[in-house]
């Protein structure tokens, strides 16, 4: 089984407007909603290559049920926490024929602690030996910085394997209880290690492979470091992969990194070596870049781009 957490969910509402005007009514002309958080993404994004997931988070009142709704009517199982408070939505107008837009993001409701406690004996009760956890964005208000530590912990004792994607503090103390994975991109990874790590094109990013060790020297198993357009860095212990993409158009990069970990997901599932999860990861998140939504793409997308990744092995001890 495969379980997505995503802690601090979002429901995107995207309203398109012929031209945004102040103090005036304006009808808008479309309105998209989109079931936003980094685990859901990956929820998806498996989900469009046939692999079920389990997608656990907070969520709340009526928007929480529209995003619970939502999940369900991909096909996708859910099994959330419902908190006191609102799930926040984010709403973006944008014009219609021009690049403009207004964003207003929401701070969300405060997870009281009897409910941080609720969501950890559900996690206990659902873990099973082998399964895949994948533990992914922001924390919401209220919820502390060591809940990814800590529910790492719990899965390891109940060994299931841990993907963890965040950033700052709870990717830091996270890292220190060890999961099987961790997923930075260059910026998230400098945060953690204080290594810069700086794009050369055509080669090695600069900084790339130490920032990995840093990592596997927690006691991490599998480091995947997202390069944006230079693709990715997949080092265990023994071998560094780096996976580059042909170059495409970006059209909206965000939520490639979630794809990415799709990607590697499902070929680690299918017990698929090193270099084949970073060449998997690198076409699931190249394709979901040069879409304009956030989406991962079909299976021929994939497999196409699949195909023009290119990719170098080293030992990662090799004197890097
Ligand atoms: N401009 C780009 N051109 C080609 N591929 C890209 C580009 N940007 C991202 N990708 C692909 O997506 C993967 C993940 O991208 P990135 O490192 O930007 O992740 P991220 O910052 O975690 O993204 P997010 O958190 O928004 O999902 C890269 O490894 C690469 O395969
Ligand atoms: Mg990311």
């Amino acid at each position: 089984m495969i379980v997505t957490v995503t802690p601090n969910p979002v429901l995107d509402r995207t309203l398109t407007v012929p031209r945004i005007v102040f103090n005036e009514v304006t009808r808008a002309t479309t309105v998209q909603l989109d079931w936003g958080g980094k685990g859901f993404n990956v929820s998806r994004a498996l989900q469009a290559l046939g692999m079920e997931s389990v997608a656990m988070g907070f969520v709340g009142g009526a928007t929480g049920q529209t995003l619970e709704r939502g999940l369900n009517d991909l096909g996708i199982a859910t099994d959330f926490v419902y908190v006191a408070g609102e799930t926040r939505t984010n709403v973006v107008v944008r014009e219609a024929d021009s690049e403009r837009y207004i964003k207003v993001n929401e701070a969300g409701p405060t997870v009281q602690a009897e409910e941080v406690f609720a969501f950890f004996e559900r996690a206990i009760e659902k873990a099973r030996p082998g399964d895949i956890w994948v533990l992914a964005g922001s924390l919401p208000p209220g919820v502390p910085a060591h809940f990814y530590a800590q529910l790492i912990g719990l899965l390891r004792l109940h060994r299931a394997s841990v993907f963890l994607d965040s950033s700052g503090e709870p990717l830091r103390l996270g890292c220190a209880a060890a999961p099987y994975l961790v997923k930075p991109n260059a910026i998230e990874a400098t945060q953690v290690t204080r290594i810069e790590i700086r794009p050369l094109r055509s080669c090695r990013p600069q900084g790339s492979l130490e920032a990995a060790k840093h990592f596997l020297h927690q006691g991490i198993e599998l480091v995947a470091l997202s390069l944006g357009a230079d693709g990715l860095l997949l080092a265990s212990e023994e071998q560094a992969v780096w996976a580059r993409p042909p170059a495409v158009v970006a059209r909206n990069p965000t939520g490639a990194g979630d794809a990415l970990l799709a990607g590697i997901i499902w070929a680690s599932v299918r017990g698929m070596p090193l270099e084949e999860m970073a060449r998997w990861g690198v076409a699931f998140g190249t394709v979901s870049a040069s879409r304009k939504g956030v989406g991962a793409g079909t299976r021929a997308e994939v497999e196409a781009l699949y195909g023009q990744v290119q990719t170098t092995c080293e030992p990662t001890d090799g004197g890097g």
